[in-house]
């Protein structure tokens, strides 16, 4: 492919600023400086801007701790989505793997690889998303044998067999669930005569939001969370 649809597919910037980096000569192609931003490259080729390598890879996986008030979408015309959270310099083809709400907070994959999506959202892979959910009032043992047995929501949904940890005080809790439906975790609170005031996604399979992340920034997978993920 050319030099520049590379460089820009890889994220290194849009495809007029790397033309420009190239004819400025701040791109080699195996060690060899080049001026020519439509020449011809492979994917094993080493090509480095600024000295340093930018090298090929099909995937991106970024692990996002979501807001409040950004939406779980690639474009939206009235409200920020949370792909206008990454900078600028962002690959096309990216998405959030599956929705969390405006108001939801937490963990959020952020990828290009549409097969892994999939994977993770099916409900037969069994992939437990945890969520932390503060409510308007206690629930206990009825509330935590409802879920376990799979609630009836409403003539739409019946859930799967769910995990509520109550916490301390009893109005917060801990939710394990293997789907995710149109505002799952909401419907099942209200099922059960509870309003969820405060939602936020902790894990999702072996991925876990670090407390390092504050609400709206990102980083890459590591090697072994992308592996993690990869293997299911
Ligand atoms: N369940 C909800 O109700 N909302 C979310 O954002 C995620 C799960």
């Amino acid at each position: 492919m050319r030099l520049d649809k590379y460089l820009s597919e890889m994220g290194a910037g849009t495809r007029s600023e790397l033309k420009k980096a190239v004819r400025a000569g701040r791109v080699t192609v195996n060690g060899v400086k080049v001026r020519d931003a439509a020449i011809h490259v492979e994917k094993d080729d080493e090509i480095c801007m600024d000295g340093e390598r930018v090298a090929y890879e099909q995937f991106v996986y970024y692990l996002m701790n979501k807001p409040a008030g950004v939406i779980s979408a690639t474009e939206d015309t009235r409200d920020r989505t949370v792909l206008d959270l990454l900078d600028g310099q962002q690959r096309k083809g990216l998405f959030p793997v599956g929705r969390l709400d405006r108001d939801t907070e937490g963990l959020l994959l952020i990828t290009n690889d549409g097969e892994l999506a999939h994977r993770l959202l099916s409900p037969k892979n069994h992939v437990d998303k945890v969520y932390f959910a503060r409510l308007d009032g206690p629930v206990g043992e009825t509330e935590r044998r409802l879920f376990a047995e799979g609630l009836r929501v409403d003539e739409t949904l019946t859930a799967m067999p769910a995990r509520l940890d109550v916490l301390e005080p009893a109005n917060e809790v801990k939710v394990t669930i293997r789907e995710g439906k149109f505002h799952q975790i909401k419907r099942m609170f209200a099922a059960v005569g509870r309003e969820v005031l405060y939602l936020k996604r902790l894990s999702m399979g072996p991925l876990v939001l670090d407390g390092s992340l504050a609400p709206g920034t990102y980083r890459r997978l590591t090697e072994e969370e992308e592996s993690a993920i990869i293997s299911l």
